[in-house]
C-alpha cells in the first residue's frame, strides 16, 4: 500500500488492533565522526569505532520496511563519512536503497563540518547556538563551517536541530532568528538535552519552563518553530507524558546491530529526564492531536 492511503492503515492496525508497527526507522549507520560534542553519547574513536556494510543496511533497511515501517532516518556519528569502500557505495547508495525499497521519505542528520551533499528528502543540520554557544558545545570553527555549508547547499528541505544545555539555552531565540532569516533554512526542531552519560549538562527545571515559554513566544509570532505548541507543553515534566509514551512508533538499529523496539532512552533508563520533543510528539500523533499531524505532513513535503 502506498502513500497517504499507507496512514490511516498505518493507524487501524495500531490503534484499533493493538499492533506496534513502527513508521520511522531510525539507523545508526557508523560511530565515527569528524567532532567530538561535549553533549554526545554515541561516538567511537580508534579500533571501537565501526562503520556498517552496504549489505547490513540494506538487511535492516528490508527487516524495518517488513516491520511496517515508511520513514528512514540514517543518523551516527557523521552520515556523509559512512562509506562501503567494496560495496562502492556511499551515503546516497543508501538512501536510494531505501527509496527502491518504497520508503516514502528519507532523512539525514549532519553536523554540516563537511559540505551537505546527501540528496535525502529531508536535512537535519545540527546547530546548537550561536557561534560561541555552537563551538563550545561542538568544538571551535565548527559554526562557522556549518554556516558556510548551509550558505553553499542548494537542498529544498535544509532543517535545523538544536540541542538545548545548560550552556546555550540563553541562545535559542538567536538560532530562530537565524533560521527564519537564512533563504536556504525552513524550520527548526529542538529538544533538550538527554543525560545518557551525565547529568552535567542537564537543563534545570525553572530554565527548561523559561525556554519553553520563550519557543511558544516565538512560534506564536512566526518564527519557524516545527515543535508543536501542545508537544512544547507538554516538554515542560516528562512525568506529564512518559506514563502515556508511544515511543515504539520509532523503532532503531544501534552501530551494534542491535534492534530496539523503541527509543534507546528506554533502554537507558533516561525517560525521566526525556528531552525530546519527539517523545511527547509521537505521544499526540497517536491520539490524532491536529497540530502534530500538521506539522508531521508538513516537515516531509520537500517544497
Ligand atoms: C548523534 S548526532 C548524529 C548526526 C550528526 N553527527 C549531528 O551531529 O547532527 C544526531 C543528533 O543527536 C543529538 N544528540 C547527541 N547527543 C545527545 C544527547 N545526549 N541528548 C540529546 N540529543 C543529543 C545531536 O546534537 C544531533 O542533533
Ligand atoms: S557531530 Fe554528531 S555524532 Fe559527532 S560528536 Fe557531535 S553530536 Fe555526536
Amino acid at each position: 500500500m502506498k502513500g497517504m492511503l499507507y496512514y490511516p492503515w498505518w493507524f487501524f492496525q495500531c490503534k484499533v488492533l493493538g499492533r506496534r508497527k513502527p513508521l520511522q526507522s531510525v539507523i545508526f549507520i557508523t560511530d565515527r565522526c569528524n567532532l567530538h560534542c561535549r553533549h554526545c553519547n554515541v561516538v567511537k574513536e580508534g579500533p571501537d569505532a565501526r562503520s556498517k556494510s552496504f549489505a547490513e543496511v540494506r538487511d535492516e533497511l528490508q527487516y524495518c520496511y517488513d516491520a511496517g515501517s515508511r520513514f528512514v532516518d540514517f543518523e551516527g556519528g557523521e552520515p556523509h563519512l559512512w562509506r562501503d569502500k567494496g560495496a562502492d557505495a556511499d551515503i546516497d547508495a543508501l538512501i536510494a536503497c531505501a527509496r527502491e525499497m518504497g520508503f516514502h521519505s528519507t532523512t539525514v542528520t549532519t553536523n554540516a563540518w563537511m559540505p551537505i551533499t546527501a540528496r535525502s528528502d529531508l536535512i537535519w543540520v545540527s546547530l546548537d547556538g550561536l557561534e560561541a554557544a555552537h563551538d563550545d558545545q561542538r568544538g571551535s570553527g565548527s559554526f562557522a563551517r556549518a554556516m558556510q555549508h548551509i550558505d553553499q547547499s542548494a537542498h529544498p528541505n535544509l532543517n535545523v536541530n538544536m540541542v538545548v544545555t545548560n550552556r546555550n539555552h540563553h541562545d535559542l531565540e538567536g538560532v530562530a532568528r537565524l533560521v527564519k532569516e537564512h533563504p536556504h533554512l525552513r524550520r527548526m526542531s529542538f529538544s533538550f538535552y538527554v543525560p545518557y552519560d551525565s547529568r552535567d549538562l542537564l537543563v534545570p527545571p525553572d530554565v527548561r519552563n523559561a525556554v519553553i515559554d520563550r519557543a511558544i513566544e516565538l512560534k506564536k509570532d512566526g518564527y519557524p518553530l516545527m515543535n508543536s505548541l501542545a508537544g512544547l507543553d507538554l516538554l515542560r515534566d516528562p512525568q506529564r507524558f512518559i506514563h502515556k509514551r508511544q515511543c515504539w512508533i520509532s523503532n532503531f538499529i544501534m552501530v551494534d546491530g542491535t534492534r530496539l523496539p523503541a527509543c534507546p532512552g528506554e533502554a537507558a533508563d533516561v525517560c525521566e529526564d526525556c528531552g525530546f520533543g519527539m517523545g511527547a510528539e509521537m505521544m499526540l500523533l497517536f491520539s490524532l492531536h491536529p497540530e502534530m499531524v500538521k506539522a508531521g505532513l508538513s516537515v516531509r513535503a520537500s517544497s
